[in-house]
């Protein structure tokens, strides 16, 4: 989140578009009319979406309202995850992963790249086109350091960065370009760098290993050769 307070300019009123509406219309017949306040987190996001990467107070006020919802409960949600944020962004808002992994990794390198680039966290840009944030992990640990960049095409994923390839992911951003998302080294998503160098034996994957199954292990017996119960007649006493 890019500030836990509300935005000191905030719009007078909040209307989702059309478009916005149609997604809410999807998203609350998931849930049973009695459990309708389960679509606050989606209609949050389409809020944010909405509304050019944050979320107005008035926006809160108008989601309570349809799922009956105090205002602060609303408001605890947002609060709560760091994907919702209270204040305006940037055209493009970069998130840093700060978590172990990625900070072993080189994020303090990337971090001083966004402070020297744009200002300080949660400022926006001069030009409008960038603010940054420091999130926690975001499960993409094994391509760190990695960047989490939300703008008008969507939430994409950088990663394997350094300074360099960190460098010219903003340069192209700032010219207009949309930068193919994934890693910046040789490797494919999240597959080991270079040649497999484990399981090389082919026959592991053309099926000459395999055997036939003489039976299959707990299947149920055959109906027709199941015998039937029969009641055993009572004796006779002769009495
Ligand atoms: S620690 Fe950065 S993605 Fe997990």
């Amino acid at each position: 989140m890019v500030s836990s307070k509300l935005a000191a300019n905030q719009p007078d009123s909040f209307a989702f578009s059309d478009e916005a509406e149609e997604k809410i219309t999807y998203w609350r017949k998931k849930y049973p009319t009695d459990k309708q306040r389960s679509a606050v987190i989606p209609m949050l996001w389409i809020a944010q979406k909405d509304h050019g990467g944050w979320i107005p107070e008035a926006a809160m006020r108008v989601i309570g309202d349809r799922l009956d919802m105090a205002y602060i409960r609303v408001m605890e949600v947002v609060t709560f995850y760091s994907m919702f944020n209270l204040a305006p962004v940037g055209k493009h808002l970069i998130q840093v992963c700060g978590t172990t992994p990625c900070m072993l990794r080189g994020s303090g390198d990337l971090i001083k790249i966004c402070q020297s680039r744009i200002g300080s966290a949660g400022k926006v840009s001069d030009d409008g086109n960038f603010s940054w944030m420091e999130v926690e992990c975001l499960g993409a640990c094994v391509n760190a350091p990695m960047v989490q960049i939300s703008n008008a095409e969507g939430d994409h994923y950088y990663e394997d960065l350094d300074e360099a390839s960190m460098n010219t992911l903003l340069d192209e951003l700032a010219t207009g370009n949309a930068p193919m998302p994934g890693p910046r080294v040789a490797r494919e998503t999240s597959a080991p760098i270079g040649e497999a160098i484990t399981l090389l034996d082919k026959t592991l994957y053309d099926g000459s290993r395999g055997k036939r199954l003489k039976s299959i292990p707990n299947a149920p017996a055959k109906a027709s050769k199941a015998k039937p119960k029969t009641k055993k007649p009572a004796k006779e006493t002769g009495k």
